[in-house]
């Protein structure tokens, strides 16, 4: 049995890492740090919140006080650290918050695991610090250049990205220095339930069912590489436990789209899907672009985000070959996983939308400290 402190777990890929994580390990105990920032949902751990396994903390990774009380008090011997600023037009508008809990927070969670782990020696032998990065510290490749392995030297252009590249710099600083035993994943842009609709797919979703413009940066053929969040949450998975320490890993599924594509692509699922099923038309009765079969028609190309990095792509030869990751989703199943869940769930992004959520939290759960 391992007790595991997940750092963001009320975020998009923390949540859905935490709900796959007690499916697969039910003897587990998981408890979750997140500072509920305004991508932070306590709903989306209602499918786990009644486990007796689950505890959640409201609090920050730059606390490092609270986190080695969670540490100790808990037993932790896995870290998964997925707290972090994560949006890239907000990293343009205010990098602060990006240096703040990326760099600062993260050096935080590595001073109190150091601290715990080594320095006191809390599971000294048996630990884990796994930090989840992302392909965009590479930075941006030309149409005809290969896809990122973990040999690409890192080129990171926005303020998020470099934010992130920093930290892992970090986390290899105290494998190498102290001794850590740690392992970094660094995967492609992630699609699922219990995303924000703020970023490109389901913002597509939701405001088609808002009948509200789909704004498209540039000439929107930027290429991104797409996985569907359980995946990634499998391929952490491997890293934790068939993973070497000291080692990044490049999680993905060889599915690069140009933007225009995929928005095109959600347009005509929408379009299907409201054609085929009429109870659509009671439940969303603005949305008046696709009941007319016409959800396209809300296309907007609109100015360029600054410095917008063209393609990514993620080669993930290494956890194939090493620790036999391979995606389960096709981007047929996933995509059309998603349109169902946003199309059912209309409760959860209204809410989060609009942060009425946050009226019964304080009600719900415990606050760190
Ligand atoms: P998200 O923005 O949906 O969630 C981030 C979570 O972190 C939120 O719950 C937020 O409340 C919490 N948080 C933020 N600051 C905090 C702080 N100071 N202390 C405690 N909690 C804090 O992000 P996401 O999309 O779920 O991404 C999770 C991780 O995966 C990030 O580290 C991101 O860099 C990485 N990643 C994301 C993608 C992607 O496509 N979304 C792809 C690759 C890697
Ligand atoms: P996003 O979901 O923000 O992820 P990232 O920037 O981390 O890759 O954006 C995905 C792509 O979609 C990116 O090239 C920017 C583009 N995009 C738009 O064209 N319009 C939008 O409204 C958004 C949010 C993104």
């Amino acid at each position: 049995m391992k007790n595991l402190l997940v750092t963001g777990g009320a975020g998009f890929i923390g949540a859905n890492f935490v709900h796959y994580w007690m499916k697969t390990y039910p003897q587990d105990k998981v408890f979750v740090l997140d500072a509920l920032t305004y991508a932070g949902n306590l709903a989306s751990l209602n499918p786990v919140k009644d486990n007796p396994g689950f505890k959640f903390y409201q609090g920050d990774i730059c606390d490092t006080a609270v986190v080695e009380t969670l540490l100790r008090e808990h037993r932790i011997d896995i870290l998964v650290h997925f707290a972090a600023e994560s949006h890239v037009d907000r990293s343009i508008s205010g990098p602060e918050a990006f240096i703040q809990t990326n760099i600062i927070g993260t050096h935080s969670l590595l001073k109190a695991v150091k601290k715990v782990w080594l320095d006191e020696g809390l599971n000294k032998e048996t630990h884990r610090f796994h930090h989840v990065s992302t392909d965009e510290v590479y930075g941006t490749l030309q149409a005809d250049e290969p896809a990122f392995s973990e040999t690409t030297p890192y080129a990171p252009s926005s303020p998020y990205s470099a934010s992130k590249a920093a930290s892992d710099h970090l986390v290899q600083a105290y494998h190498h220095t102290y001794g850590l035993q740690v392992t970094t994943s660094n995967c492609s842009n992630n699609y699922g339930p219990y995303h924000f609709p703020e970023k490109l797919i389901p913002l597509v979703i939701t405001n088609i069912l808002q009948d509200k413009p789909l704004p498209i940066y540039g000439d929107g053929q930027q290429i991104r590489d797409w996985l569907y969040v359980e995946d990634h949450a499998r391929g952490i998975d491997l890293v934790i436990t068939k993973g070497q320490l000291g080692e990044c890993y490049n999680i993905g599924g060889i599915n690069e789209w140009a933007n225009i594509d995929i928005v095109k692509l959600i347009c005509e699922l929408m379009n299907r899907e409201f054609a085929e099923n009429a109870t659509l038309a009671d439940k969303y009765p603005h949305a008046l672009s696709v009941l007319e079969g016409k959800a396209q028609s809300l296309i907007t190309f609109v100015e360029d985000r600054a410095g917008h990095d063209r393609r990514y792509a993620i080669d993930p030869q290494k956890s194939n070959s090493d620790l036999g990751y391979k995606p389960q989703e096709s981007f047929e199943t996933g995509i059309q996983k998603t349109l169902q869940w946003y199309l059912r769930n209309d409760d959860w992004w209204t809410a989060v939308m609009d942060g009425s959520y946050r009226q019964w939290i304080e009600q719900q759960y415990s606050t760190a400290g």
